[in-house]
């Protein structure tokens, strides 16, 4: 297999391929996403919940996902690997340079930030400097108790025009993929079509060009109940790599997400 990057995933959205993407933490499970055949890989915060056992994202640090970030590069040379920028570590430009010094050097091709247009400068200062960005927006989850609660986003109208503007920010400062967590799937649909840059959803309908799942989600292991988005892959798979490929052909069939994991 080639690399992936992010000319790669651009190509997929013209020519209107849908892909799979999902989070891992550690070098074993990266071989196994890779060798499966994922491209792109999410260090995300979530492993604050799923690793660590917290109730949020908020305790994780940076030197944790530096950790994380170089394990998961350690299982695959090939994968677009993206690392998150932790709660508070990305406030202003000067920090944010930092912080994507940190994660670049421990193995990250790109890094990706919640919050919209605010982060205009940063992302732009970062793209300047060699740093390619991933946005994120809707349920934010470091924003959770801004939210009061994990609670889908961009209902209201008013909601949902701040997130079509906030998403055409991002594209203009530089970003090169969007995340879109937990929105209406017209309203994903919408911002996917108004962007030339790829939007990976979760929660988010079947339209945007990617998808990414919680790895423990997609294995059924996440304690607790498992969010509606989320699908158990193992059961039609048999075993982890099974369960893999048959979300990686779920995506690429406009099979999953279904209507039964939609907002
Ligand atoms: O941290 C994470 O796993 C994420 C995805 C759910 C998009 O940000
Ligand atoms: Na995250």
């Amino acid at each position: 297999m080639s690399k992936t990057t992010v000319s790669t995933l651009l190509k997929y959205k013209q020519a209107g391929e849908k892909f799979a993407t999902i989070t891992a933490y550690d070098a074993s499970f990266s071989k196994l996403f890779a060798d499966a055949g994922i491209e792109v890989i999410l260090v995300g915060d979530s492993l604050g919940m799923v690793l660590q056992g917290h109730s949020d994202t908020l305790p994780v640090t940076v030197d944790e996902m530096a950790y994380h970030i170089s394990s998961v590069r350690r299982g695959t040379a090939d994968t677009l690997v993206i690392g998150d920028m932790p709660f508070m570590s990305y406030t202003t430009p000067e920090q944010t340079y930092q912080t994507a010094t940190k994660l670049m050097q421990a193995g990250a091709n790109m890094v990706k930030l919640e919050g919209g247009e605010w982060l205009y400068d940063s992302i732009r200062g970062l793209t300047e400097r060699g740093v390619p960005v991933c946005g994120h927006l809707g349920l934010t989850p470091q924003s959770v108790h801004l939210f009061g609660g994990f609670k889908v986003q961009g209902r209201q109208q008013e909601q949902a025009e701040k997130l079509l503007n906030d998403a055409k920010a991002l594209e203009s400062a530089g970003a090169q993929l969007l995340v879109l967590e937990c929105i209406p799937a017209d309203l994903a649909k919408q911002i996917t079509e108004a962007l030339t840059i790829p939007v990976i959803g979760i929660g988010a309908g079947k339209d945007t060009d990617g998808q990414i799942l919680v790895m423990h989600d997609m294995f059924g292991i996440t304690p607790g109940k498992p969010p509606k988005f989320s699908k158990n892959f193992l059961t039609e798979g048999g075993d982890m790599r099974g369960a893999v490929e048959a979300y990686i052909n779920a995506v690429a069939e406009g099979v999953f997400p279904g209507p039964e994991h939609t907002f």
